[in-house]
């Protein structure tokens, strides 16, 4: 897509009564962060730069996995909804957190950091989550005076060709380059 950015989603069951079992300091190294501040261990600031070559934080610790030194830089907008939607069957809670990500390039960015995650004996935190929802939307860019939503999608590349009745190029070609 040219411009605008791509949206993944993903509902995650949290298994909350084993979670809540766990005590605090168990908790808190499955994460990598401490739980009352935020802050890196060390820290008191939730804000204060993570320095994961500093720390012996071990290799399945959520923040370390899913940061960019161990994904290629890859990085996300990310932003989280808790969610509580009753009990199921066997009377747990179905609850957890709604997961959403905006990205350029979901391959590179939510599928190579997933990956990390999911990945055979990684990511302590596993144990305790489901995804049992996802989806992938494409958000076209936002909009000037006098444009409307989604205007590059019908502009571009056809704007710059000759088409045939069944759609086949005539001429011409894309003359803007894919960002
Ligand atoms: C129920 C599931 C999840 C929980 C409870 C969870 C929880 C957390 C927490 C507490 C942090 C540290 C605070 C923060 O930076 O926001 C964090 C960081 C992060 N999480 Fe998750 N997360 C979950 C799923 C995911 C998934 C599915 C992804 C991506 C595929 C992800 C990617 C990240 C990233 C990129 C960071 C920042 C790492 C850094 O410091 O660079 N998380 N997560």
């Amino acid at each position: 897509m040219s411009g605008g950015s791509y949206l993944v989603s993903r509902r995650i069951r949290m298994l909350i009564e084993p979670w809540d079992s766990t005590p605090l300091t168990e908790q808190e190294r499955v994460i990598g962060r401490q739980k009352g501040s935020g802050a890196p261990f060390g820290k008191t600031d939730e804000l204060a730069e993570l320095e994961l070559a500093a720390t012996t934080l071990d290799t399945k610790v959520h923040v370390r996995l899913a940061h960019p030194s161990a994904n290629n830089g890859a990085t996300l907008l990310r932003r989280g909804y808790s969610f509580t939607d009753g009990t199921d069957d066997l009377g747990r809670l179905d609850t957890g957190l709604f997961f959403l990500t905006y990205q350029r390039d979901p391959r590179s960015q939510f599928v190579t950091i997933q990956k990390s995650l999911a990945g055979n004996g990684n990511n302590a935190l596993n144990e305790y989550i489901q995804h049992v929802g996802s989806g992938l939307f494409a958000c076209p860019p936002g909009v000037r005076a006098g444009e409307y939503l989604g205007q590059q999608l019908f502009t571009w590349p056809l704007a710059n060709r000759r088409l045939t009745r069944s759609g086949t190029a005539l001429e011409g070609s894309a003359s803007r380059s894919r960002t």
